[in-house]
């Protein structure tokens, strides 16, 4: 089982998802155990205040250590089996590093992509912490966490939704996590490359139908049908993903095929801008 837990202001907005679809059906499997903590009631002041204006002035308010450094330490000394006290915060991300990782979610972070959820797939515990305002006090990056992840190139108002999207991704990679164990492995990016098209019934909507391959019942030919369409969808979609994935020599021979009638379709019918960018 994994455990994750995530810091929030709002422990609301992460029940919801918590609740449903996979992560509902793996938090009843006893696969994934999730849960929220809001990191006020952490706070060192009777008003539950968690944050302050910046020294040096400027606009925004900014996220005290206290209540975060606290709200880990009770989370990790209350852990089964750790009966020690918690006063070697400054050392705990390195100390349980082997299978705990403490991730701030801050724009300025690694961005997270499908290498990453099966990096943190692997590990038995995940601690995150959602900002909000303008940011967090440095401490926090410099002496608690192991790590800083974004989900891509804008801000958000906090760090809840992307929390929610790294732990989505995680847990599906559980094993037993999906009705269909398949369905993972065949993903988007877990090949390297972009899955193939899919279609279900009826063999024809509105005329038009689904590629006689997949009516074919022949399971080789399917494979390989869908192996050329992942190539192909790759190449147009994101070219770039091809540098890192794993290819036979046989896809290589593949792609040079379909690079070949690419470049026909570019000079064909597409505009100037788009042959640029092939
Ligand atoms: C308004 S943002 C703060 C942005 C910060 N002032 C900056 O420029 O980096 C508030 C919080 O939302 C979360 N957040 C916003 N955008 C994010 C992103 N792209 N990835 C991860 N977290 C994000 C972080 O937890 C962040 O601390």
């Amino acid at each position: 089982m994994i455990r994750i837990d995530v810091l929030t202001l709002f422990p609301e907005m992460c029940e919801g998802v918590f609740g449903t679809s996979i992560l509902g059906k793996a938090r009843e499997k006893g696969i994934a155990r999730l849960n929220a903590v809001n990191f006020r009631d952490y706070a060192n002041n009777k008003h539950g205040s968690v944050d302050d204006t910046p020294y040096g002035g400027g606009g925004g308010m900014v996220l005290k250590p206290e209540p975060i450094f606290a709200a880990v330490e009770h989370l990790l000394d209350n852990l089964e089996g750790r009966s020690d006290s918690g006063d070697q915060a400054i050392s705990i991300a390195q100390e349980e590093s082997a299978n705990l990782r403490i991730i701030l979610m801050c724009p300025q972070g690694r961005t997270f992509n499908q290498r990453i959820a099966e990096e943190l797939a692997k590990e038995k515990h995940l601690i995150f912490i959602c900002g909000h305002y303008e940011g967090y006090d440095e401490r926090i990056r410099e002496h608690l966490v192991t790590d800083e992840l974004s989900i891509g190139d804008y801000v958000l108002t906090g760090g809840e939704l992307p929390a929610l999207t790294v732990i989505d991704a995680v847990v599906r990679l559980q094993p037993g996590a999906l009705g269909n164990e398949s369905s993972a492995v065949t993903d988007s990016f877990s090949t390297g490359l972009l899955e193939y098209p899919h279609y279900t019934r009826p063999a024809e909507f509105r005329g038009w139908k689904v590629p006689d391959m997949l009516l074919s019942g022949h399971h080789a030919n399917i494979e390989a049908w869908r192996r050329e369409q992942s190539l192909k969808r790759t190449l147009e979609r994101r070219p770039e993903l091809l540098e890192q994935a794993e290819l036979t020599p046989k896809d290589h021979k593949l792609l040079e095929r379909l690079k070949t009638e690419l470049n026909k379709t570019c000079s064909g019918s597409r505009s100037e801008e788009q042959k640029a960018s092939f």
